[in-house]
């Protein structure tokens, strides 16, 4: 075997959990739960190829843990978790599982396309915590982000989290939600606390992801979603109040924003699209995620682009991940488990496309104009 297609492998592998990694750090558990099973996949694939005993029970150990992982995921975002009773003594103990700590390696630069929403997010978080003097009138504390999935809302706040020198705090339905009544809304009020002591001093930011899951209105409630939704807005109304000078910022995300009700908008005043790819975002998306690979001569990215209107960011990356697996799926099976793969070819590209479908339609994205049009600023 040479230590080349192991290594690829290996990277490929690495990939995915780095992905997933990202994605459990910002609250998305589903995609951190998917990312893991691909890990596994690699790694099971590498367990099977290299035989010597060491190096195969190493690789299926860690496709185990990346399956145990996955399904811990799968279990709790489907289950809301039970909340830690934590006392009102300390402050940031009781908001600590809400706090990212560990940061990840992605940038703005990981984020592709997005240009305008990225400069929005930095003005609309940073001048004010420069020159708050310029801000007689207050500055917008709430910041709704809203387009189709899969094209980068958790990710450029994932990036955000790197860019700027914060507090961030991640809140979504299933770490918030607690089978204790009264518990969801209390953690609520304790993340706005400790915020506004905190960001007095530097931004802090509540990150809501999934707003629509959390904050949504839906026909059968119960109690429970309504007490927190009423506190959350009680809270954002807090921090609304011209007398607050904080730099407590909430970043909603959502791909649903017609299930959100208009008290909920009314406090979120900056409303950005983010919108998916178009044929320049979607050859740079190309560009970057072949980067690792080789390509034969007659890919042609630009081509590529073309042929991917309605394929989101993250279908993309799926696509080019399937072509790529294409020619390992070849290596292996013409048994020379010791050879490199042959560069992924612009035919490997139109199978994947003939079968992978665009995951955003006309239909959706009208729905985003309408939407849009009434309610986007
Ligand atoms: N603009 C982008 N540039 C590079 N990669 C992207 C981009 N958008 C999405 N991706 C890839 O797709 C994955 C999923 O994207 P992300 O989770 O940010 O989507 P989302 O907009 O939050 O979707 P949802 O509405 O379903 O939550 C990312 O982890 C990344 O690998
Ligand atoms: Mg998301």
């Amino acid at each position: 075997m040479t230590v080349l297609s192991r290594e690829y492998l290996e990277s490929l592998a690495r990939r995915y959990l780095n992905e997933a990694m990202i994605n459990e750090k910002v609250g998305n558990k589903i995609d951190a739960a998917k990312n893991y099973r691909k890990a596994s996949e690699i790694f099971m694939m590498l367990s099977n190829n290299y035989k010597d005993a060491i190096s195969a029970s190493i690789y299926k150990s860690l496709a185990e843990s990346c399956v145990k992982k996955a399904e811990e995921l799968e279990k709790e975002s489907q289950i809301a978790i039970a909340v830690n009773n934590a006392g009102d003594n300390n402050l940031e103990e009781a908001v600590k599982e809400f706090i990212i700590v560990r940061k990840t390696s992605v940038r703005f630069e990981d984020v592709i396309g997005l240009d305008n929403v990225k400069q929005t997010l930095i003005e609309t978080i940073v001048y004010p915590y420069k020159r708050p003097d310029l801000f007689p009138l207050g500055w917008p504390k709430g910041i709704l982000m809203y387009g189709p999935p899969g094209c980068g809302k958790t990710l450029i706040v994932a990036a955000l989290v790197n860019e700027i020198d914060g507090i961030f705090m991640h809140v979504n339905a299933a770490n918030l939600m607690s089978k204790w009544l009264g518990e969801s809304e209390k953690k609520v009020a304790a993340i706005f606390n400790y915020a506004r002591k905190v960001g007095l001093t530097k931004p802090v930011i509540i990150f809501l992801d999934e707003a629509d899951a959390l904050l949504g209105v839906y026909e059968h409630e119960i109690g429970g979603e309504v007490r927190v939704r009423n506190q959350f807005l009680q809270e954002m109304d807090g921090l609304l109040d011209k007398g607050e000078k904080n730099f407590v910022y909430v970043i909603a995300a959502t791909n649903k924003p017609w299930r959100l009700d208009t008290g909920f908008l009314r406090r979120f005043q900056k409303r950005i699209y983010v919108p998916a790819p178009d044929l320049q975002a979607r050859r740079q998306l190309f560009e970057y995620y072949t980067k690792p690979f080789n390509l034969s001569l007659d890919v042609d990215l630009n081509k590529l682009a073309e042929l991917t209107e309605g394929y989101s960011a993250s279908d993309i990356r799926d696509i080019v991940l399937d072509a790529y697996l294409r020619t390992l799926r070849e290596l292996f099976r013409s048994g020379d488990v010791e050879g490199k793969p042959r560069p992924i070819s612009m035919q490997d590209f139109l199978e994947v496309l003939k079968i992978r479908k665009p995951s955003i339609s006309k239909e959706l994205l009208k729905r985003y104009e309408e939407w849009s049009a009434m309610y986007g600023s």
